[in-house]
């Protein structure tokens, strides 16, 4: 490795490793119990192990990595870590907060828990967002999860053994149905439908039920996690006689770029990154904290499982499939590769790469590598299904069972479209609209209502509640002013994000009376499909003209469709609180 590289790799992972190490030792020797008012316990072990299992998902594996040499390697690292300081801590203060003094008034879930904070409606309609993201996400995210559970199952047998890594991203293909157009993808759906049923038998156990799989999925996840990256950094590989060092990775991710702290485009993709990778914007973070009680510390326990959510990621998750794919492939290759996604390199790619090792390692490997995904996984989506769950249980009445299988029940008819549609791009579609904007725009509501609304004196006098550590004070100004600032530049950056990222070619166009060239990234262009139209207007081929018109058709009938479940779900807190009112309840 380069020195440049070493020490900026040295120096971040010494930190990180330090303060979650800290942190954590700190929980265990504190407090153990974290009991709520209607005896639903979290031990505080469980409830940080649960919550940084929330973080801990896909997005730290394979999200985060592709981000990262997307956005240029080193050039990535640095906002990244900014965006977490900013954006990402002041979030896990506020959504603790807002979690915990929710829990006060038993509300388990995000729209009466806003309408805690302040009475005017439209708080508890914003609330709508905390479960529609959780909804939305859990219907691709699920998805995904049981790709990884048939996949342990498959390297476990060994279906990659002697395969050539053609055949091994055929066997991807053709296991999600991408390979034929009629081809109904029976073991995906086979396996799909077995992860639900886990992730309802789960949920329908409370909070005993998640605390259980966060005890023995978090430590597995870090031993796996640890095991691979070893073997990833000390490889020395390559194909056709070339020779190449899986550190040659690590050399690309740490050499610090400090230009990049002027292109917008790598901000944009870092401050996503720490949305996604934390889950602030989901309304699952405030539902895990609601059953803490209100003079419980918050304060130390969000460090612990944001921190940990850090070490996973930037220790390992960078340690992983970069080091791995670029040893045998060499960095060039693997840039290219990751145009494709996190994804395509997670299964396309590493299951032919981990073959290549001694029999008895690969398989071991192989079962971690998706094991380990399959833990994050579900770790994530428990945190999903939650605030779900407790809707239905404190505005319905309804029991944990009957709300957990009513949950995997929508997530399983809200995901069938992505399964069977995936090939265009309805995947996709709700990845965005709900892993990407939704998340944005609930997160910038939430600092608003909480630092200007609620008041910042409020909201860290509650936030301190309890406290078992001190909060630097400068995090007051930063909730209060930085944090908000950056999430409208976030937000205004992604509405009018211009082609190739370019803001000043774009004004220049703006003045010169071109009008402004919107990127097909855009939240504006992904509105009107303009990408697609743009490839409907060059199509010459009667088959691809065919094709991008039934994309545009799925494409808008999955936007219908997430649309509906926001109105739907509105409709449902309209009824709750009307109940609420006739019952008597103000809060
Ligand atoms: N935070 C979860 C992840 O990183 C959603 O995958």
């Amino acid at each position: 490795m380069n020195t440049t590289a070493l020490i900026f790799l040295i120096i971040t992972v010494t930190v990180i490793t330090v303060i979650t190490g800290y942190f954590f030792i700190r929980v265990m020797f504190s407090g153990s119990t974290t009991k709520n008012a209607e005896g639903q316990t979290w031990t505080r072990i469980g409830l940080v192990l649960a919550m940084a299992g929330n973080a801990v998902g896909f997005g730290n594996f394979l999200r985060f990595p592709v981000q990262a040499l997307q956005n240029g390697g080193g050039a990535f690292i640095i906002p990244y870590l900014v965006c977490f300081l900013l954006m990402g801590i002041p979030l896990l203060f506020v959504e603790w907060t807002i979690g915990r003094y929710g829990g006060k008034f038993n509300n388990h879930s995000t729209p009466f828990m806003l309408a805690n904070l302040d009475k005017r409606a439209v708080w508890k309609y914003i609330g709508v967002f905390g479960l529609f993201s959780n909804i939305g996400i859990a219907a691709y995210y699920c998805y995904m999860e049981s790709w990884t559970l048939a996949y342990v199952f498959h390297s476990a047998v060994g279906t990659f053994t002697g395969l050539s890594q053609a055949e091994v991203a055929n066997v991807f293909t053709d296991y999600i149905g991408l390979r034929k157009d009629t081809f109904i993808p029976f073991e995906a759906i086979v396996f799909y439908v077995l992860c639900l049923a886990l992730n309802i038998y789960i949920l329908s156990r409370g909070l005993e039920g998640i605390e259980k799989v966060a005890k023995i999925g978090m430590p597995l996840l870090i031993l796996f996690g640890l095991f691979l990256a070893i073997k990833a950094i000390t490889l020395k590989a390559g194909e056709n006689g070339v020779v190449f060092d899986g550190s040659m990775g690590l050399d690309f991710l740490w050499t610090p770029n400090y230009a990049s702290i002027w292109s917008p485009k790598v901000w944009f993709a870092a401050a996503g990154q720490i949305f996604f990778t934390l889950s602030v914007g989901m309304g699952s973070i405030q539902c895990y904290a609601s059953y803490v009680h209100a003079n419980d510390d918050i304060a130390l326990n969000s460090m612990s499982a944001g921190w940990m959510n850090e070490f996973v990621e930037v220790v390992l998750g960078a340690a992983l499939i970069i080091p791995i794919s670029v040893g045998y492939l060499g960095i060039d290759r693997v840039k290219e590769l990751a145009e494709l996604g996190g994804l395509a390199i997670g299964f396309k790619v590493l299951p032919y790469l981990i073959n290549q090792w001694a029999p008895v390692i690969a398989t071991i490997a192989g079962i971690m590598w998706f094991s380990l995904l399959f833990l994050a996984g579900i770790t994530s989506s428990l945190a999903m299904g939650k605030p779900c769950v407790s809707f239905m249980e404190d505005e319905f009445h309804w029991s944990g069972k009957k709300s957990a299988l009513w949950f995997g029940i929508l997530i399983l008819l809200l995901g069938l479209p992505t399964v069977f549609y995936f090939n265009y791009g309805v995947f996709d579609q709700y990845d965005y609209w709900t892993g990407t904007v939704s998340l944005f725009v609930f997160s910038l509501c939430e600092i608003i209502l909480f630092s200007w609304v609620f008041g910042i004196n409020n909201g860290w006098n509650e936030l301190n509640r309890g406290s078992d550590i001190t909060i630097p004070k400068v995090y007051k100004y930063v909730l209060k002013y930085v944090t908000p600032v950056l999430l409208i530049g976030v937000f205004i950056g992604a509405i009018f994000n211009p082609a190739g990222n370019d803001w000043s070619a774009a004004f220049q166009s703006l003045v010169s009376g071109n009008g402004w060239p919107f990127d097909h990234g855009s939240i504006v262009h992904m509105i009107t499909n303009a990408a697609l139209k743009e490839k409907l207007a060059l199509a010459t081929d009667a088959e691809t003209i065919t094709y991008l018109k039934k994309s545009m058709w799925y494409i808008n009938g999955a936007k219908i469709l997430l649309l509906m479940v926001f109105i739907g779900i509105g409709i449902l807190v309209y009824v709750a609180s009307r109940r609420r009112k006739a019952a008597g309840r103000l809060s």
